[in-house]
């Protein structure tokens, strides 16, 4: 791909230019950030790790001038706060919502073709203000929250088992908070159910911690992660650039698919060059249902407080 665009150069963005460019995704990335400086700075430190970590990817920055970012196959979207000490969701909401919207309508002016990935949280409601401010199809825009949940839940399972991470074949449903949805019961470890090889309360513990997973980054550090985060989200340019028809979770709009309209959710698709190729609907039992009910109900009242924003 020619381009490909990071919008926001903080921890995540600068993890995510990072990763893009170590994979050689692009023949340039670009990392766009209002901060006078700081974008230039990490684009700068980046690229002067080419010949040290063997990529070509050339990495600039630039300070709010989205015209460098002109043709770009792909935009991601890191710009927005984390949530801070004494922030309420409702102010969080208010604040990534207008950055979210702002950057959406600057960045597609000059790259009205591109695939949107959106990471500002509340991931799932601000992927639907994307969605919103581009007029574009569904298939073109989505979020980025199931690949590092997912990645979290693994990395406990692995732990509790003293296996490969990689040995984990784990998926997880619904928003992108304390109601995602881990599902054990199609969890496998080397092919094997995860239920032969965990009891019960073990499995319990680790779905709770999964849950609250981001949580408990934001208690050791003062502020969210990063490096799962960004690599995440290169995964997902990296199945869009190299059209891997990679099955992955993904934050994406539904109409209709699990029983839920006009909502973006997390849930399996296929991720290819044209952006979401197909979402993969699953059998759910009752339990499972419920919980991605209450999920997808959670995602709507955070929906409520952008609807009273009256920004579309
Ligand atoms: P950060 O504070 O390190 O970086 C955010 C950057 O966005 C700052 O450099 C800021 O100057 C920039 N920015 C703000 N307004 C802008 C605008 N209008 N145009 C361009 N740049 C602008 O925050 P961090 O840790 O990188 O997190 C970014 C967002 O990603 C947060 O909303 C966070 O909650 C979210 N996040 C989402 C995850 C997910 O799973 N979806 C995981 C981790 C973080
Ligand atoms: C995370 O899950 C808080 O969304 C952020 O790390």
């Amino acid at each position: 791909m020619d381009r490909i665009t990071v919008i926001g150069a903080g921890n995540v963005g600068a993890t995510v230019a990072n990763v893009v460019a170590h994979k050689n995704l692009a023949d340039e990335v670009v990392l766009i950030d209002i901060k006078k400086g700081v974008a230039e700075g990490k684009a700068l430190d980046i690229w002067q790790s080419s010949s040290i970590n063997d990529f070509n990817t050339k990495v600039v920055g630039v300070t709010n001038d989205y015209t460098k970012t002109k043709n770009s196959g792909i935009i991601v979207i890191t710009s927005g706060l984390p949530r801070k000490p004494g922030m309420s969701r409702d102010d969080l909401i208010k604040i990534n919502a207008n950055i979210v919207k702002d950057v959406t309508e600057k960045a597609l002016e000059h790259s009205p073709d591109a695939i949107i990935i959106v990471v500002a949280n509340p991931l799932d409601v601000m992927t639907y203000t994307a969605y919103l401010t581009s007029k574009k199809t569904s298939q073109k825009v989505f979020g980025m929250a199931g690949i590092l949940d997912t990645a979290r839940y693994s990395a406990f399972i692995a732990e509790a088992l003293d296996v490969s991470p990689r040995s984990v074949n784990a998926l997880l449903l619904g928003g992108h908070g304390d109601t995602m949805v881990p599902l054990p019961g199609h969890t496998t470890v080397g092919g094997v159910s995860l239920s032969e090889l965990l009891d019960k309360e073990k499995i319990d513990q680790i779905v709770e911690r999964t849950k609250t997973g981001g949580g408990e980054l934001v208690a050791l550090m003062g502020t969210s992660a990063w490096y799962a985060p960004g690599a995440a989200a290169a995964l997902m340019v990296e199945a869009i650039v190299e059209n891997q028809r990679k099955a992955l979770p993904v934050c994406a709009y539904l109409d209709g698919e699990y029983g839920q309209k006009d909502v973006y959710l997390g849930v399996p698709v296929v991720l290819g060059k044209n952006g979401i190729e197909k979402i993969i609907e699953m059998d759910l039992n009752n339990e499972e249902k419920k919980l991605l009910e209450t999920s997808a109900n959670s995602v709507k009242k955070i929906m409520s407080v952008l609807d009273d924003l009256k920004l579309f």
